[in-house]
């Protein structure tokens, strides 16, 4: 029976263009895993957006001197095309500027004020002398009190990665000019966090399907003690607060931004003009969530979200949340103030999407931070797609072209070894598919690449091209295995390289799209025709590496 997957993924500030971080970090392991449970015959919701709110925007805006509007136009119109290029397949990618998602929110905000969740208080804020107002935590660095890190922000801790308030900081200072900060008695609303610490805890204890790191981080951020959060500033961007008297405050962009899976499912249920359709996905206990993000943005998918969906009442928590870790560039941490970052649309001016998406995917920070060189991409590319996926893709069809008139042959009799190899397309079809419903998603991509290099081995051994001219009964059912073969790696790729696995189902004569074939082998058909056969990927120089390498070195300052 076909089941129902929610997939969030984690909203990008549309700040600045789409980098490598991004892709790996959330972007394509959730596209994979969408792709993987669409062509099994599930239902699928895969929503996100661009995050429009929060200091990231704010700080660009004011160094560019253009309103925050204009920024998030620029860079949403930037992420759509940067999906479709990367293939990167949303149900729904919008924004949290829409009057759906404010409305949303509001309610949410006002049903926890009426259930006591949400409260009013006092709270010392920074206040600057010099800009005459409130900074936002964004704009605020210090000592962190956890770890002693010396360049905490007034949010977060990028070393240890709890959640801060600019009051907890050591040596608390302005970020733009380094001056002294005072703090100020404000008003704010507060998420009363404790009272789900031990809903929390208890939920996060029954997670042991969860990745060791997610599940251990958030383990120990509540038994650390959960505090409660201020969720509105003194910022003028933002989402207003639905009651009257609070004109110069707004909702905190990290209370706003979670809510929006729920405003973009309705926002989807409405598009496809059946808008009740988001329970099914959000609120029917069937139904199984996905979140992906990079590790930074665990705390607000594993404790912050889940209180507001407990506090709603009667919303689905995570099922997972198959948090990554990071990738380095060049062996040095990604940096987008320091422009050392690849960014996608640069990427894709250069390159097709998928050698990237092999990449990734082969090198994904699931369990540890991984390392990305141009070297590394240009040798993945010519060592794995072009000389094994592609060549054996190559060298079949073209045989089987020039031998069999562009038709595909019929076999004769099987022996062990042709046995051994037909065997593994249905293990590898079962074995990859239980490695992407786990979301190891390099395991999945090894058993596909795995079965590629058998093939090669294989076909060496049985060289067609030898038997041709002495038995070419042989060479029909050497050939006819192997074209089994990459018609099953056309399905295993798919949800790594959608590109070039259309591509060769179309190579093999087919019509339609992969997707609808399902996760299952076909066995094809003697007689089918196909048409001249046409490489799948394009061999890279080596000097591709060293010269991305140095236009790297030289955009960072
Ligand atoms: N904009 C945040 C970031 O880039 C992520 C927000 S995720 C959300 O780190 F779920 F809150 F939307
Ligand atoms: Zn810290």
């Amino acid at each position: 029976m076909a089941e129902r997957i929610f997939i969030g993924v984690a909203w990008p500030y549309a700040n600045g263009p789409l980098h490598l971080g991004h892709l790996a970090g959330s972007y394509l392991p959730a596209d994979i895993f969408a792709r993987y449970h669409r062509i099994i015959g599930n239902h699928v919701l895969m929503v996100s957006g661009s995050d429009q709110h929060g200091t990231p925007i704010t700080l660009r805006a004011e160094d560019e001197g253009v309103e925050p509007k204009e920024i998030v136009e620029r860079f949403h119109a930037s992420f759509l095309d940067t999906w479709e290029k990367m293939g990167i397949d949303f149900d729904l990618f919008t924004t949290t500027g829409t009057r759906n998602h404010t409305e949303t929110v509001q309610q949410v905000f006002l049903s926890l004020l009426e259930q006591g969740y949400i409260y009013k208080d006092t709270m010392l804020l920074p206040y600057s002398a010099q800009e005459k107002r409130f900074l936002p935590d964004r704009y605020v660095e210090g000592i962190c009190p956890h770890c002693g890190h010396k360049k905490a922000r007034g949010d977060q801790c990028d070393q240890c990665g709890k959640t801060l308030n600019p009051i907890d900081l050591i040596e608390p200072r302005g970020k733009r000019d380094g001056s002294k900060l005072e703090f100020r008695e404000s008003e704010h609303f507060f998420l009363k966090l404790t009272s789900f610490e031990h809903s929390l805890l208890d939920w996060i204890k029954r997670q042991e399907h969860w990745r060791p790191n997610v599940l251990n981080f958030s383990r120990r951020f509540i038994e650390d003690g959960l505090k409660d959060r201020a969720i509105t500033r003194d910022i003028e961007w933002g989402i207003p607060i639905p009651l009257d008297g609070y004109d110069n405050k707004r909702i905190y962009v990290w209370f706003e931004a979670v809510i929006g899976y729920w405003s973009a499912a309705q926002e989807w249920a409405k598009n496809i003009k059946s808008p009740s359709s988001w329970e099914q996905f959000l609120t029917d206990p069937g139904t199984k969530s996905f979140y992906f993000m990079g590790k930074d943005n665990i705390p607000f998918h594993t404790i912050i979200w889940p209180s507001i969906l407990m506090g709603v009442g009667s919303m689905n928590l995570p099922y997972d949340v198959p948090a990554n870790e990071f990738l380095n560039l060049e062996g040095a941490k990604l940096s987008t103030s320091g422009n050392w970052a690849i960014w996608l649309p640069d990427y894709l001016e250069n390159f097709d999407p998928d050698p990237l998406r092999y990449v990734l995917s082969a090198t994904m920070p699931e369990t540890s931070d991984t390392n990305f060189s141009w070297d590394n991409f240009v040798s993945r590319n010519n060592r794995e797609l072009v000389a094994t996926y592609g060549n054996l893709v190559h060298r079949v069809l073209t045989l089987t072209y020039m031998h069999f008139n562009g038709k595909f042959p019929s076999p004769g009799k099987m022996e062990k070894d042709d046995h051994m190899l037909m065997d593994m397309l249905p293990q590898s079809l079962k074995q990859a598919g239980e490695r992407l419903e786990g979301c190891k998603f390099r395991d999945a991509l090894g058993v596909a690449m795995n079965l590629a290099q058998s093939a090669n081995r294989y076909i060496d051994f049985m060289a067609p091209w030898k038997t041709i001219k002495t038995d070419p009964t042989r060479t029909a059912t050497t050939l006819w295995i192997c074209i089994n073969v990459i018609s099953c790696l056309r399905t295993l790729m798919y949800p790594f390289l959608p590109f070039s696995s259309q591509n060769l189902h179309e190579q093999l004569g087919n019509q339609g799209t992969i997707q609808d074939c399902g996760w299952k082998l076909d066995t094809i058909t003697p007689g089918q025709c196909f048409p001249s056969p046409q490489p799948l990927f394009k061999k890279l120089d080596e000097s591709i590496a060293d010269h991305q390498r140095k236009r790297l070195e030289e955009q960072s300052p």
